[in-house]
């Protein structure tokens, strides 16, 4: 799979059965990285938010594998939400995006992966410190 540069929904493989369905996620297959890490979000209060922050270096695919949520992101001038509330499809989001996750559906879990470890100094946490790195040429 090659790079991909812009916040994308990428639809993984399911299987339909009787039984219960089945997707599945292959690191360089279906997301454009390596997984070094994966964490999860789960007991969240129905509409709360988190995850105020941009990443320098961490790109990140997000599933929402039960309920439901928003993920808006900000590129330093607009903004775009997306919808997620299926666990066979989720959002690709290269660094250097502002996220925050909102709408959380009460009893939604979200799954995401990452290429990296988790390493502190790679978020940017003040929104004014994203505007003054993005607008830099
Ligand atoms: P944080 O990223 O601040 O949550 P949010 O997405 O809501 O901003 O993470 C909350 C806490 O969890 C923070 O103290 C750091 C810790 N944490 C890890 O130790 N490893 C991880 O991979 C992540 C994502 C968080």
């Amino acid at each position: 799979m090659e790079n991909i540069s812009i916040p994308t929904i990428i639809h993984l493989p399911k299987f339909l059965d009787q039984r219960g369905n089945l997707s599945f996620i292959e690191e360089y297959k279906h997301i454009p990285f390596k997984i070094k890490r994966t964490y999860w979000i789960y007991d969240v209060p129905g509409g709360e938010s988190r995850g105020g922050h941009a990443y320098r270096n961490t790109d990140e695919f997000i599933v929402a594998l039960s309920g439901a949520f928003e993920v808006i992101l900000d590129d330093g001038e607009k903004k775009e939400s997306f919808l997620l509330n299926r666990s066979y499809y989720g959002l690709y989001v290269p660094k250097g995006y502002w996220r925050e996750m909102v709408n959380f559906s009460t009893n939604s879990v979200g799954l995401i992966l990452a290429p990296t470890l988790y390493e502190p100094d790679d978020y940017i946490r003040d929104y004014d410190e994203f505007l003054k790195l993005k607008k830099k040429p």
